[in-house]
């Protein structure tokens, strides 16, 4: 029976798509083989891969003069590669920090350039920082942000302003679930297994003009015109993650693309936060104006009740509640793949254990 996975990533992925995968699996495109187990270079493999990079494009309108690489090494990698690709040793590079992700990101930065921090929502980390509250160092060869904290559950609603710097974000939790306008952004990087599909993918959009000078020390796996000009097949890459991408694309194109899921999101996580709001039992600590659509976070009034929630959750087919071990309490992640069923149950789930230990 499948459960509902409120899990942070690796997440619940379409059970429709799980059920194409599963009857694919062993004769995939009537080869008689499983997709894992041919030639990325043969013809069938390539036009799948070819399909799968059309199909995002189409999703998030990339306008003409964008790269699309899937890459290795997750988002973390990105850390790392993208000073390494789009910046000098001496170069400056302006960070905003809402938390533990911008954090890792501007830790790893730090090790190949500058960091000017632009703003830092810190310690709390419940809100984004306002355009007007961003300090640029006005020479950085990029700005970096984090559009949705994973575990703070918070998400800006607007764009950054960078003004000429290129923008990078790390999209990972928040990818494909609602409309962007790729125009606004130099690059933009995901970790696929939220809003994607399985891990070992890392989806990279980026500017062609920024490509082309990666430091010469950079891996040529790493680096990013390299990985363009060969199509993101420079070495073997992760075949089943990539055609299991392109099934989640095809089921958000049947979906109404990111403008359906969008609404679907948006209804979703009102109805959770309303839930939130309109009892003394539960509460989230995040300004309302940045309180994200994809990751939940809240806390009981009383934390000694936790793993009475939790347990009693699982019991009732409600998994994966518990916040991430740095940030506790508890936390509903509620990705494109959470049906609006999974927040139904939820809800009432809630509301009952309200009732039991008010
Ligand atoms: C916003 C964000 N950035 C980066 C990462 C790290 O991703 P990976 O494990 O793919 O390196 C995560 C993982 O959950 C994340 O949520």
């Amino acid at each position: 029976m499948r459960v509902f996975n409120f899990a942070a990533g690796p997440a619940a992925l379409p059970t429709e798509v799980l059920e194409q995968a599963r009857d694919e699996l062993l004769d995939w495109n009537h080869g008689g083989m499983s997709v894992m187990e041919i030639s990325h270079r043969g013809k069938a493999f390539m036009r799948a891969a070819a399909e799968a990079e059309a199909d995002l494009r189409e999703l998030l309108a990339v306008p003409a003069g964008y790269k699309v690489l899937f890459m290795q090494g997750g988002a973390s990698a990105q850390f790392a590669l993208v000073p390494m690709n789009l910046s000098a040793p001496d170069a400056t590079v302006d960070y905003i920090n809402t938390g533990h992700w911008s954090g890792k990101a501007i830790h790893e930065a730090a090790r190949y350039c500058r960091v000017h921090v632009a703003a830092d929502c810190g310690p709390a980390y419940t809100a984004v920082p306002t355009q007007a509250q961003l300090s640029f160092s006005g020479r950085a060869a990029y700005v970096h942000y984090t559009p949705n904290e994973t575990i703070g559950g918070v998400e800006f609603s607007y764009v950054p302003d960078a003004g000429d710097a290129p923008l990078v974000a790390d999209m990972s939790s928040n990818i494909l679930s609602r409309p962007i306008d790729v125009a606004r952004f130099g690059l933009i990087y995901a970790g696929a297994q939220k809003n994607i599909g399985p891990a070992g993918l890392c989806i990279v959009l980026v500017r062609e003009d920024l490509i082309g000078s990666a430091r010469a020390d950079t891996p040529r796996v790493f680096d990013y015109a390299a990985v363009a000009a060969e199509d993101s097949m420079l070495n073997t890459p992760p075949t089943f993650a990539w055609y299991m991408a392109g099934l989640v694309f095809k089921w958000l194109k049947a979906r109404g693309g990111l403008a359906g899921i969008a609404e679907h999101n948006r209804g979703k996580a009102a109805r959770l936060y309303a839930a939130i709001d309109s009892s003394g039992f539960y509460r989230n600590e995040v300004a309302t104006e940045a309180r994200s659509r994809m990751n939940v976070t809240f806390h009981l009034a009383r934390p000694e009740l936790n793993e009475e929630f939790l347990r009693r959750a699982e019991d009732a087919g409600l998994k994966n509640l518990k916040g991430h071990r740095i940030a506790g309490g508890l936390r509903a992640s509620i990705y494109n793949a959470m049906p609006a069923e999974g927040i139904t149950a939820l809800v009432e789930f809630m509301r009952e254990f309200e009732r039991a230990h008010a």
